[in-house]
């Protein structure tokens, strides 16, 4: 089956401890971080992921949207963060990634721009637990899915044995069936689950 991650950047940020209470049966919590340079928007800090962290037993599934990810990786480590997911496109190097995310007791997992290849990963992406696969540009959430992407789940399935993928970026109850009749194993959900009347019901719905 399915795991449905909520992307807490849908939620309502003046209340953020009742809305991560609404998703507690979720799979995990997305969480995007933006620099405002990797992508032209910014979103939250270290702060915020350690004050959720108090609040929820979720695993936290972290989306590092930076330039510069490197310095960060155990800052976001000690914040809270389980899985902790660079983009390829970014300027540090990705064995060093990797490495300071082993080393921070973190799973690693790389983020690939909606047009960019997979063949982007190096064969460092043999160490990888998981591999999001960018559905819409990166920078805001509730956007329409670019399904062509989602051709890249089988490729990196047959490069790389055992990895997770994830969706992320407009999936709702229309395109779920797609993503899973793809091979999807995660499904990022933002609008479709925080902005749902009821959000568990969405969940549910996500999954079938
Ligand atoms: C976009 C983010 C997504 C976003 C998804 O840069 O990485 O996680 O929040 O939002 P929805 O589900 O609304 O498309
Ligand atoms: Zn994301």
């Amino acid at each position: 089956m399915v795991a449905i991650a909520p992307s807490l950047l849908a939620a309502d940020f003046s209340d953020l401890g009742r809305e991560v209470a609404k998703i507690e049966e979720a799979d995990m919590l997305h969480v995007d971080i933006m620099d405002g340079h990797f992508v032209p928007n910014l979103s939250i800090g270290p702060a915020v992921v350690a004050a959720l962290r108090k609040k929820t037993e979720l695993v936290f599934d972290v989306h590092l949207m930076l330039e510069r990810p490197l310095p960060y990786i155990k800052i976001f480590r000690e914040a809270g963060a389980d899985i902790i997911t660079f983009h390829v496109e970014c300027q540090d190097p990705p064995e060093a990634l990797i490495e300071a995310i082993r080393a921070s007791g973190a799973k690693p997992g790389v983020a690939l721009g909606p047009k960019t290849p997979v063949s982007a990963i190096g064969s460092w992406g043999a160490e990888l637990a998981q591999a999001t696969i960018m559905t819409v540009e990166p920078g805001f959430g509730g956007q329409k899915m670019i399904p062509e992407p989602l051709e890249k789940i089988f490729q990196l399935k047959a490069r790389f044995p055992g990895i997770l993928v994830e969706i992320d970026g407009g999936v709702n109850l229309e395109t779920a069936p797609l993503c899973k009749a793809a091979g999807a194993d995660i499904l990022v959900a933002g609008t479709s689950v925080f902005r749902a009347e009821d959000p568990r019901l969405e969940m549910r719905c996500l999954a079938l």
